[in-house]
């Protein structure tokens, strides 16, 4: 037995030819059996680093390690890893079961066993009455659940996935994901999961890895990161709407030094019709309405700040409405670095106006 981490990257930088660094310097351990999440904006190098992984790609400096051993020098095939890509390229002259099966045909698997193991694979995807059609013959939510059975067919122990979802529409996205958190429950296997929408990365996730830029801004849990993240690139990437990032004197703060940035989640910014005892008068300049709740864009001192109304708010452009939020739910950052710079701003009261 070993207790090694299932994947382990250390020290890992990767440029192309003349180019700067695509990839600056990471090291991440992921354990046997996590779910983590590689979050971040197109360009980050969040598909480079899942080739890293998968062997497409060596890393100019660094290693690569899977369960404890180092892998720079093997192929894709020796990693042994499943992989579903965006474009999930599947064999349009064969049909459900074959295109599942072809895996388990290169790798020479008895025909019997081909069988029990397709079978339950498309029983686990739902593809159990589609398996004599063709790739043409199916919607794009289909094609994908053959394109994630094909990979998962061949129970691997490391599954990676690179922004699987992004070709579906926003419904279908949601559905998928919720099945795609059930099978890394049933099946246990280690999921690395490549995608720039954050509520996928939120909702699947055990941990998130946040890339910026080809470095580490943050990784832990999602509930850790949204409560306590480490600078406003990360504070600003999760959540939506997005956190406030604001001068302090927009939320009627005294005593602040001139240097920092106060974030404030919209959902902890009450917007009301009235006033209340340490509320702050704002104007709306947008509402939005989504059934829950509604959602206002108000300005204030220069700055727009979002806040959550109840449902069925009603208030329009140029209204004045009242503001309220509690000071252990404001986050503070340096304004040059955009570091978090301490704890929550516990000890300051709103001035009012
Ligand atoms: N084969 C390559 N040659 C040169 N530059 C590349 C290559 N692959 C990726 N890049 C560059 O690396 C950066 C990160 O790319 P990528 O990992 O695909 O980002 P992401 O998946 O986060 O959108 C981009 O600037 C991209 O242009
Ligand atoms: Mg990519």
């Amino acid at each position: 037995m070993t207790s090694s981490p299932a994947i382990q990257l250390d020290g890992v930088h990767k440029s192309y030819g003349g180019g700067g660094a695509v990839l600056r310097g990471i090291d991440l351990e992921i354990d046997e059996g996590e779910l983590v999440t590689i979050v971040g904006p197109s360009g980050c190098g969040k598909s480079t680093l899942l080739s890293l992984i998968a062997g497409f790609e060596r890393p100019t400096r660094g290693h690569v390690r899977l369960h404890g051993e180092i892998v720079d020098d093997k192929s894709p095939r020796e990693r042994r890893l499943a992989m579903v890509f965006q474009s999930y390229a599947l064999y349009p002259h064969l049909d459900v079961f074959e295109n599942i099966a072809f895996p388990l045909r290169i790798a020479k698997l008895p025909a019997a066993e081909v069988k029990a193991r397709v079978e339950e694979t498309a029983a686990r995807l739902g593809l159990s009455a589609l398996q004599r059609r063709r790739p043409a013959q199916l919607s794009g939510g289909q094609r994908q659940r053959v394109a994630l059975a094909r990979a998962l067919v061949r129970r691997p122990s490391i599954c990676l996935f690179d922004e699987p979802l992004s070709n579906l529409d926003a419904k279908l996205r949601v559905q998928m994901r919720a099945e795609i958190a059930k099978l890394h429950q049933e099946l246990g296997s280690t999921f690395v999961y490549v995608t720039h929408d954050q509520s996928e990365a939120m909702t699947l996730s055990d941990r998130i890895v946040v890339l910026d830029a080809g470095a580490i801004a943050q990784a832990g849990p999602p509930m850790e990161i949204y409560e306590r993240p480490l600078s406003t690139f990360v504070a600003s990437f999760l959540g939506s709407p997005g956190m406030n990032l604001v001068a302090p004197e927009a939320l009627g703060l005294e005593g602040t030094s001139v240097s920092v940035t106060v974030g404030v989640r919209p959902e902890d910014l009450r917007v009301t019709r009235e006033p209340s005892p340490g509320s702050l008068p704002a104007r709306v300049y947008v509402v939005e309405p989504v059934g829950s709740e509604t959602w206002v864009t108000c300005e204030r001192a220069s700055c727009r700040l979002v806040g959550r109304a109840e449902a069925r708010f009603d208030a329009r452009s140029g209204d004045t409405v009242h503001l309220r939020f509690e000071a252990n739910r404001l986050h503070r950052f340096d304004r040059a670095t955009g570091a978090r710079t301490g704890e929550p701003l516990e000890s300051l009261a709103p001035a009012g106006d």
